[in-house]
């Protein structure tokens, strides 16, 4: 037997010896398509290189594409497990030729690959073709010399393959295995065509047009060739077998399957292993292709499908979380073709056993709730919209689960009723909404996520990728179009700009179209949590509701906040390590030029405390561990030891970042574990470095840290290391002197000025112009000096009072210093005359004249002063008359 290993090996073997270049197949989530769910045909890489857009270094390829159909156009779900070729996932094997081989080349590859090299008879082939297409009819007749009744021309799409209502297309011929007249059905075009005898293996699609909403717009550049064989249908007709599940890689998924739930895998039971083998293969290369379940978009689709598996898992009784116990047989299986399935193997099943573990907790009761409602229903009876609407807003039951789980007994579910069910709901949030006194403008909002669901952030995984414009607003009001030089707010499908939240700003790049528009985006903003909206200034062309748009942040600025963001989380942990565990966020701002960081403290944080938090955060970056993100329950992610933030409301669903090694508190071992939202780089050495630039006060009880890191910490120090540069040249001294230099100079400086104020005082001493510069005299019994000094400096005052006091022994002295026109008194009187004199009685009477107020001290030292300088002489003989009186 050929194994589908050997299969997929001996195609690409094949079409390389012809010269064609082997590529890797693409991610499952499209790379350059904004209109598509997931990839899902070999083409869909190439379309860009068909339409001539790009241009590769081969001209010939081939490929073993994962391809998923399971939501948007083709979906698959509804049948799987029921039918002997429906899949979710599958491999497309394909030749493609861009511009260089046409429709006589693609046809004698696929004879000779069939019939030569792999051995079919040519007697159980029968091709169709387009039934305008003479050409590739003659050719058949030609090249495979196959009778004119196995050549059968189709008039239909059938026959006319496009990739979607837009992109690359062009008439088709089918290739046809016949599995024999033991099974029913007629040959393509006969009326008993879907009978399950004739089984389609191979399609070769002469593309040569270009279609945009379902019309041809145009000519290919140059006629092409784009073919797809389903892998797990050419493995059927190599095993000799006529089902899909009954080859080698189904079998050994569903023996496995079988053997962990102990029972047969035949019977009742066929339809579930089989449903848990498909949903296998398509939930791990999903995760491995970096989707993870969600409530929306394509996260919501994986959901479905692992929901859809673990109610047949339940089905086949199994009491534990089955599904992730299954991933080591599909990596044995696929992982030697498919590396990444290694790769994101543990992924792969903690994705798995979350998801089941969480699933049981309702699902159990969620099925007891249907029993009852379909209680005394008999085949043809149709469930409540209402219940199925409960079903999938209590118990997590897609829709598609409650239909399948009804299946069996032949009861159907009314959508109609459902839709109603979760219209009301929305009409219900949204009155709610209001009533919480939002902006009249939510409205918009609300509409917009009516219309078109919730915007798809990829922007963990990827920093550029292609949305739909689904609206523009100018004004706050939608239009239609927006043209050069119009400043709109944009909103798409999906979008890889981070939209301002969590402290984390929000991104900025650029938006294009293929018809030349070129505008920039400069910020990006969360409305009612779920629509993002870009900040757009059309530079050049215009920009129109349907257009496709690459959006591409801002690589350099993104870079900068990621290293800010995570430095952020390792500086809340190094806080609370060596500050306590009172240290809790009270605000962060994370910009790419800096970040921003206030936490509860009481008192400020010690250069010692700063210097030990910087070392802690710089030792875990140079460390250059991995960043992991994980969903969970908020219980989950508590009980990993997340700190979350006290009294904040969290969804069913919290995005749980851990990072560095050693953990003080929590459980795991990490540094941080946090519930964060927010772009994280992808190892800490990512930050390069981190500086404390500041710290300081927010409000009582909160500080505020702020730092720096990669290329503007090293510019911060660098441009610090330029100003002691410049100061030492300064002191002529080097940088390392530049300390003992300055508290030098400060030492010289306070003894000059010490020795300054010295010299003043003798000399106003000496110069003043009270009449008692020749010594004392004796007014009313007592020793008395009165001075003016001018320009003596007030604080000097008291000393030279006391200075007199001094010099008189007993006596009374008073001085008025004049500065800029006010004056300054100061009156003393010796212990020994305190009895009949008091300081401050005699310091008013010299205020007053001054035309000052109060001033006062004790009795024996008293100051004061008045604005009016000129009567400092009236001021001292007023004292000296209070004296004589
Ligand atoms: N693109 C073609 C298909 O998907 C080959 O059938």
């Amino acid at each position: 037997m050929t194994s589908t290993n050997d299969i997929r090996r001996g195609f690409l073997d094949y079409f390389a010896s012809q010269g064609h270049q082997i590529v890797p197949s693409a991610p499952l989530v499209p790379q350059n398509d904004p209109t598509l769910m997931f990839v899902n045909a070999g083409m869909v890489p190439f379309k860009n290189v068909f339409t001539g857009l790009e241009t590769r270094p081969y001209v010939t390829a081939t490929s073993s594409q994962k391809c998923v159909r399971a939501g948007g156009k083709h979906n698959d779900l509804d049948n799987v497990g029921y039918t002997a070729r429906h899949h979710t996932f599958f491999e497309m094997l394909g030749n493609f030729s861009f511009g260089q081989y046409f429709k006589e080349q693609a046809i004698t590859h696929a004879w000779t690959l069939l019939t030569r090299d792999w051995g079919l008879s040519p007697d159980k082939l029968t091709a169709t073709v387009y039934h305008t297409d003479d050409e590739a009819f003659d050719l058949w007749r030609k090249i495979a010399g196959l009778p004119e009744h196995r050549i059968i021309r189709i008039p239909t799409k059938d026959n006319f393959w496009a990739m979607g209502d837009s992109g690359p297309c062009g008439p088709c011929s089918e290739i046809f295995f016949d599995h024999g007249d033991h099974i029913a059905g007629g040959p393509p075009g006969s009326p008993d065509e879907d009978g399950d005898r004739f089984v389609e293996i191979w399609n070769l699609v002469f593309m040569q047009y270009e279609q945009e909403a379902n019309e041809i717009t145009g000519e290919l550049p140059r006629p092409s060739i784009d073919t797809g064989m389903g892998l797990e249908r050419i493995a059927a007709v190599m095993q000799g077998v006529h089902d899909n599940y009954d080859t080698d890689t189904f079998k050994a998924l569903i023996a496995a399957s079988g053997e962990l739930t102990r029972t047969a895998t035949t019977g009742d039971n066929q339809a579930s292993h089989r449903v848990i083998a498909d949903h296998l293969r398509t939930a791990g290369f999903l995760v491995a292709d970096g989707v993870l379940p969600a409530n929306e978009g394509r996260g919501y689709v994986l959901r479905r499908i692992m929901r859809r598996a673990m109610r047949h898992a339940h089905l086949l009784g199994a009491a534990e979380p089955l599904m992730h116990r299954l991933v080591p047989a599909l990596a044995a299986e696929m992982g030697a073709a498919y590396p990444e399935l290694v790769r994101a193997q543990p992924l792969i099943e903690a994705t798995l056993r979350q998801e089941e573990t969480r699933f049981r907790q309702t699902l159990d009761r969620g099925l007891k709730l249907l029993d009852e409602a379909t209680a005394g229903m008999t085949a043809g009876g149709t469930l409540a919209g209402e219940t199925a609407f409960k079903l999938y807003d209590t118990f997590g039951f897609p829709y598609d689960l409650t239909e399948d789980a009804l299946r069996a007994q032949g009861l159907a579910v009314d959508r109609a009723g459902f839709d109603t069910a979760m219209a009301e709901q929305k009409r219900a949030a949204r009155a709610a909404w209001k009533g919480s006194g939002a902006k009249a403008s939510d409205d918009l909002w609300f509409d917009l996520v009516e219309e078109h669901g919730a915007t798809e952030f990829t922007g963990y995984a990827a920093d550029e990728s292609e949305g739909v414009v689904l609206a523009l607003l100018k004004d706050g009001t939608r239009v239609e179009r927006a043209a050069a030089g119009d400043q709109v707010e944009l909103i798409v499908n999906q979008t890889p700009f981070y939209a301002e939240s969590g402290g984390q700003v929000g991104d900025a790049g650029t938006a294009t179209t293929d018809k030349g528009a070129r505008a920039s985006v400069t910020d990006t903003h969360k409305h009612l949590g779920r629509v993002w909206a870009h900040q757009l200034t059309v530079g050049v062309g215009e920009i129109a509701v349907g257009d496709a748009v690459h959006l591409a942040v801002d690589h350099e600025r993104r870079g900068a906040i990621r290293a800010n963001h995570s430095a952020t989380h390792l500086l809340h942990a190094a806080l609370r390590e060596r500050l306590g565990t009172h240290v809790a966020q009270k605000g962060s701002l994370v910009a790419p030029e800096r970040l921003r960081f206030d936490v509860s403290h009481s008192s400020a944080m010690s250069p010692a405390d700063l210097a030990q938090v910087e070392a802690d955060v710089n030792a875990q970056v140079r460390a250059n561990t991995p960043v992991t993100t994980r969903l969970m329950t908020p219980d989950e992610a508590i009980a990993e030891g997340a700190m979350a933030l006290f009294g904040e409301k969290y969804g069913d669903e919290v995005r749980v970042v851990s990072m560095g090694t050693g953990a003080s508190e929590g459980e795991g071992a990490r540094y941080s574990v946090e519930l964060c939202g927010g772009t994280h780089v992808a190892a800490l050495g990512d930050i390069g470095l981190l500086k404390i630039v500041g710290e300081g006060a927010v409000s009582s009880g909160v500080r505020r840290v702020e730092a720096l890191t990669g290329e503007a910490a090293r510019a911060y120090l660098s441009a610090r290391d330029d100003k002691l540069r410049e100061a030492a040249a300064v002191l002529k001294s080097s940088p390392d002197e530049v300390p003992a230099r300055v508290a030098a100079l400060i030492e010289d400086r306070r003894r000059l000025e010490r020795e300054l104020a010295d010299a003043k005082k003798a000399l106003a001493m000496g110069g003043g112009t009270g009449n008692a510069a020749a010594g004392p005299e004796q007014v009313g019994g007592v020793n008395f000096i009165g001075q003016v000094l001018d320009g003596f400096e007030a604080k000097g005052l008291r000393g030279a009072v006391d200075d007199a006091k001094a010099r008189l022994g007993s006596g009374v002295a008073v001085m008025v210093a004049v500065n800029d026109g006010r004056a300054s008194v100061a009156v003393g009187i010796s212990e020994d005359l305190l009895a009949s004199h008091n300081a401050v009685d005699l310091l008013r009477r010299a205020v007053a004249v001054l035309g000052g107020q109060g001033g006062g001290g004790r009795p024996d030292m008293a100051q004061g002063g008045g604005p009016d300088g000129d009567k400092a002489a009236e001021a001292v003989a007023a004292v000296r008359a209070a004296l004589d009186a």
